[in-house]
Formats: structure tokens, C-alpha cells, sequence
């Protein structure tokens, strides 16, 4: 039996369209709000249909030397085209990007994780810089 954690892929996200893209500046000034946007397929792209597309996003920061990281936000993408007349005839779909206002004390870095509802999880990070 393997460990959830295990079962989480990575990969480079412009060869594999579920990795989560991670845009923010690579350095912040201590306290300044900005502003990270995570994404899906940025360079491949991912359905979004009634039977396959990104049910959530979760982003994380891990302060460099703390123990435990912290849950920044988790998105949860609600609305794939269902509908009472069948799969994809409904009006709304959610597309699986977020932006997030976040200000930082100490520099570390950023991981996001998503859960593709039939490929699994999927994660990426990027160092990010307090000065
Ligand atoms: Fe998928």
C-alpha cells in the first residue's frame, strides 16, 4: 500500500498539463501585500467537462527553517457544465485558476496542490524572497 503522499506527481508544467503554475514575484518587500496567481495547464491545457476536470487547488507557504508549513487558501472549483439535461449541457464552468493577496514576514516558498478528479494530485512550489 503506498502513502498518499507518495502518490502526488510532479512534473515540468510545459510538458504536463496538470502541474499547478505558480506567478508571483520572484522577491517581496517584508509585509507588502502581492498578489499569486496559481494555474493549470498554462502551456498544455486541461478539460474542464462534467467528467474531467480540477476539483481544487490548495497553496501552502513554508517559511525557510520553520517545521510546518501553512495552508495560505484552498480553492475549490465547483461547477463543470453540469446540468439536469446531462453532462456538459450546463451554463457554468469554473475555471481552475486562482489569484490570492498574501503578504509575507520571511522568505521560503510557496507549494500548491491540486487534485485532478480521475489523473490525482498534483504539485509544484517556487522559492520566493523577503527583503
Ligand atoms: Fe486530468
Amino acid at each position: 500500500m503506498s502513502k498518499i503522499t507518495e502518490l502526488v506527481h510532479e512534473a515540468n508544467w510545459k510538458e504536463e498539463k496538470h502541474v499547478p503554475v505558480i506567478e508571483c514575484p520572484d522577491q517581496v518587500k517584508n509585509g507588502e501585500l502581492f498578489q499569486v496567481k496559481v494555474g493549470i495547464g498554462k502551456e498544455i491545457a486541461h478539460p474542464n467537462t462534467t467528467e474531467h476536470h480540477i476539483r481544487w487547488i490548495s497553496l501552502y507557504f513554508h517559511a525557510d527553517g520553520d517545521k510546518f508549513p501553512f495552508q495560505v487558501g484552498h480553492f475549490e472549483f465547483t461547477s463543470h457544465g453540469e446540468s439536469v439535461e446531462g453532462p456538459n449541457k450546463g451554463s457554468v464552468y469554473t475555471h481552475h485558476e486562482i489569484a490570492a493577496s498574501v503578504k509575507l514576514g520571511k522568505s521560503g516558498t510557496l507549494q500548491a496542490l491540486s487534485l485532478c478528479n480521475i489523473h490525482g494530485l498534483w504539485q509544484s512550489e517556487k522559492v520566493i524572497k523577503v527583503i
